[in-house]
């Protein structure tokens, strides 16, 4: 079994990776990564030597570079984790998020047309679904929850997903798509709010919570998301969407007060700043499909995950460091003055 593995150097294809050369003793993993400024090839160092993994920097949206691996290595299976993946980055700039998000996908499809293979997944958001109603507690996204987006992040995802539907429609392709909920764990990107609120509370630095910190976000841990995947891949009824969740919802002030009571750090540290432009206010997943037709349930509860993101933290500095010091520190300077 060849899996090609798009987007592996970032967060959560990262762990995939990771997650998927511990599982199977004999799966070749085909890593495809352009490298943006969310890839990090130090997320993959521990596999650069094994012989079942190799790694292609490459653009999914580049035509000649992705038809040439796929002719070299013929895969079976495909899973698009490559994207670009921030909100906020996609309120300053829209366009890459067309290029990658929606060409990319059509590119990596036709090749798998060209070339044939046993499975196209898409990595899909729940941020498709659009946002609930905070007095609605009874709500949740299911699989057929009209698309209603509200970033341009969220809309190149939902046309992503559009695109993948109609290519299984008009020419048969094996696809399967899942949307998960909101991811935490180890090597995620210092710009979203989890390691965000973690980088800033170790160096005392304020914690910028945007609004009045009552948006809701539904929370998994990372391998939770990649076990949920490795049964779609191979269980999941080709054609489906999966929603991914574990019924965790939390506003981002508790989660911000549970890190800093983690870190033994004051609340005065939190500092509300400007709201984000179109925020949407609920996100919660109703994961009765992916239970009922493939027995997928999370293993880990925020409780635990949150003690073992931190730790992973505080064990893993450099990691982090490397990247707040790098180019970001202009990212961060930029969105975050005067807020
Ligand atoms: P990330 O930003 O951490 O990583 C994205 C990776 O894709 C990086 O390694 C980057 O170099 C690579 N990439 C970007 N553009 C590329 C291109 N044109 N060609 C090849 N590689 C490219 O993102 P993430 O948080 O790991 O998210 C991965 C996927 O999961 C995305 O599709 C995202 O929409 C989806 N998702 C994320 C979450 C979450 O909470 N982070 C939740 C649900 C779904
Ligand atoms: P984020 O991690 O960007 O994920 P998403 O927007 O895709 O859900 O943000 C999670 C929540 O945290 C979201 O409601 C926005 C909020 N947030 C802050 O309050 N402050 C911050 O500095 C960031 C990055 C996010």
């Amino acid at each position: 079994m060849k899996i090609i593995v798009t987007g592996g150097a970032g967060f959560i294809g990262g762990n995939f990776v990771h997650y998927m050369l511990n599982k199977y003793n004999d799966y070749d993993i085909i890593c495809l990564d352009a490298l943006t400024y969310a890839g990090n090839m130090e997320t993959l160092e521990p596999v650069m030597h094994n012989p079942r993994f190799k790694f292609y920097k490459a653009d999914i949206a580049d035509r000649n570079a992705v038809y040439e691996i796929f002719e070299k290595e013929k895969p079976n299976i495909v899973v698009n984790f490559a994207a670009e993946s921030h909100v906020d980055r996609s309120i300053d700039n829209p366009s890459i998020f067309l290029q990658t998000n929606v060409l990319g996908t059509g590119v990596l499809m036709d090749a798998c047309r060209k070339y044939g293979i046993d499975r196209y997944h898409q990595v899909s958001t729940d941020e498709v679904y659009g946002d609930l109603p905070l007095d609605r507690p009874d709500l949740f996204f299911t699989e057929t929850t009209p698309l209603h987006t509200s970033s341009p992040y969220s809309a190149s995802k939902a046309s992503a997903d559009l695109l993948v539907q109609a290519y299984h429609r008009t020419f048969k392709l094996p696809v399967t798509i899942s949307r998960c909920s909101n991811n935490y764990g180890p090597y995620h990107f210092p710009e979203k709010l989890i390691p965000l609120m973690i980088a800033n509370a170790l160096y005392d630095k304020e914690l910028p919570v945007y609004g009045k910190g009552e948006n809701v976000r539904d929370w998994l841990y990372v391998e939770d998301h990649c076990s949920a995947i490795d049964l779609i891949i191979h269980k999941g009824r080709v054609g489906e969407v999966y929603n991914i969740g574990g019924h965790n919802e939390k506003t981002n002030l508790e989660v911000v007060k549970i890190i800093l009571k983690e870190l033994n750090k004051s609340e005065n540290l939190i500092k509300y700043v400007t709201d984000r432009p179109g925020h949407d206010m609920r996100y919660a997943i109703d994961p009765t499909k992916i239970h009922t037709e493939l027995g997928w349930l999370p293993a880990t509860k925020f409780e635990d995950g949150i003690k073992k993101t931190i730790k992973w933290y505080l064990d893993n500095k450099t990691w982090w460091q490397n990247i707040i010091n790098g180019e970001y520190k202009n990212y961060y300077e930029r969105h975050y003055k005067g807020r």
